[in-house]
Parts: structure tokens; C-alpha cells; sequence
């Protein structure tokens, strides 16, 4: 496979590079995930070329494609072309930024995929609306902006950016969430049950994929600032 890359069980990456303003780059992950009866789970899907979809439709039908939050939408009305048969989950957001996506769902708890991926919208955020997900079978936290693990840089621009959002070269949260919080109490909670998931692996849109023997606690620790004062959440679980 030239494009897709197995990451972990079931779990296939496609990496890309999107030029933001400024000059800024991010380097950003697509991933397929096949579901037991071997349909696909498409995040966030890239420009892909078209060697790279017929790699994909080598892994699996592709069954559902998922707008993760209201920022990663640009090549998802692209995704639903090539895949008609695919529904399409979203942010709510998304479907007013992009008007051919009318007939999509919008991301919940009760999805079609519930049983083999967990979803959770998170709540008591601005502007995001970022759903983050459970792979149970390969315990993998599936996230799209919510952490960043960036250690490759294009140019000054994008390291200084990611230096100011104190996530040059770690594995951190940018410092922009915290002017995205607007009910403290409720993405406390939401961050108290992703904890209450058993993952050994972060996938998430911009960075390294992170697997390390205590990854549970580098996630509390870099969200340690959100649960301030709700600490009571992780004993309650
Ligand atoms: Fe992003």
C-alpha cells in the first residue's frame, strides 16, 4: 500500500499537508477503521488522489464518513461524491458550511457504529463542536484537534504558531482551548469519561500517533487544567 498505512488493528492512516493562511502548514490524518462485518469508518477524510481511493475501497466498503468537528469539513462533500452510498455524520456546523452535505446526520452517542466505536460530542465548548471516538477492539482514542503530537514543521511560520499554542515538538493541548471553554463543568466531564476509556493509543488529525506505556496519564495530565476543581469527576467513575 503506497498511501494507507496500517496503523493498528483494523485501522489504516492516510497522511496529507493543508496550507492554512498565512503559510501556516499542518500536516493532517485521514482514517479508515473496518467495522466487523468489513463496511469502513472514514474521519475526516483528505483530498485524496485517486490512486489513494482505490486503495482504500481495497480495505473495505466505505459505509459512513465522518465530519469530526466543525473545522474538518473541506473534503468531506469530495468523500461523499466518491462514496454515495456512504452516510454521512457531522458536525453541526458543517452542514450549514457546506450546503451539499443537507441530507447528512448529525454526530451523537446513538450512531449506527456505536457498538464497535464509541462517539462522544464534546459538550461546553465555543466554536468547535469537536466529537472525539473509541476504537474498542484496537483501544484507540481517536481525536481530531483536541490534542496535537507535532514534531515535523514546514517552515518558521508553523513552528512559531505551535510554539505561541504551546505545542512545539510535545504532546500537548493548544493553549487556544482554553479560550474555547465556555461551561467548564461540562468538557470536565467529558474529559473524566474519555479517561474511563482503556486506550493505549492516541490517533489524532495533526501529529505523531501517540503510543506510550503511560498514555492515560499524559492525556490526564495535559486536560489536568480542564477538570480544575472537578477533580471529583475521576473519583465518581
Ligand atoms: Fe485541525
Amino acid at each position: 500500500m503506497k498511501y494507507w498505512k496500517n496503523i493498528a488493528t483494523d485501522i489504516w492512516e492516510y497522511n496529507d499537508e493543508i496550507r492554512m493562511p498565512a503559510g501556516i502548514w499542518f500536516t493532517i490524518r485521514s482514517i479508515a477503521i473496518r467495522l466487523a462485518n468489513g463496511d469502513l469508518w472514514l474521519h475526516s477524510p483528505c483530498n485524496f488522489p485517486n490512486e489513494g481511493l482505490q486503495e482504500l475501497k481495497t480495505l473495505g466498503n466505505v459505509r459512513y464518513i465522518v465530519a469530526p468537528n466543525a473545522f474538518h469539513h473541506l473534503y468531506v462533500p469530495k468523500a461523499a461524491l466518491d462514496f454515495p452510498e456512504a452516510e454521512v455524520w457531522c458536525a453541526p456546523k458543517v452542514l450549514k458550511k457546506q450546503k451539499d452535505l443537507k441530507n447528512s446526520a448529525i454526530l451523537s452517542s446513538e450512531v449506527p457504529w456505536a457498538n464497535e466505536i464509541l462517539t462522544l460530542p464534546l459538550q461546553g465548548l465555543r466554536m468547535v463542536e469537536e466529537s472525539v471516538f473509541f476504537h474498542k477492539k484496537s483501544q484507540s482514542f481517536i481525536c481530531t484537534d483536541f490534542v496535537f503530537n507535532v514534531y515535523e514543521f514546514k517552515n518558521l511560520q508553523t513552528k512559531i504558531l505551535m510554539t505561541l499554542v504551546g505545542a512545539n515538538q510535545k504532546f500537548a493541548q493548544g493553549l487556544e482551548w482554553r479560550l474555547l471553554v465556555k461551561e467548564r463543568n461540562l468538557i470536565a466531564q467529558n474529559t473524566a469519561h474519555i479517561l474511563g476509556w482503556d486506550f493505549k493509543r492516541i490517533i489524532m488529525a495533526h501529529g505523531r500517533v501517540l503510543e506510550t506505556r503511560n498514555i492515560r496519564d499524559q492525556f490526564a495530565d495535559t486536560t489536568a487544567w480542564i477538570r480544575k476543581g472537578h477533580e471529583h469527576l475521576l473519583l465518581e467513575k
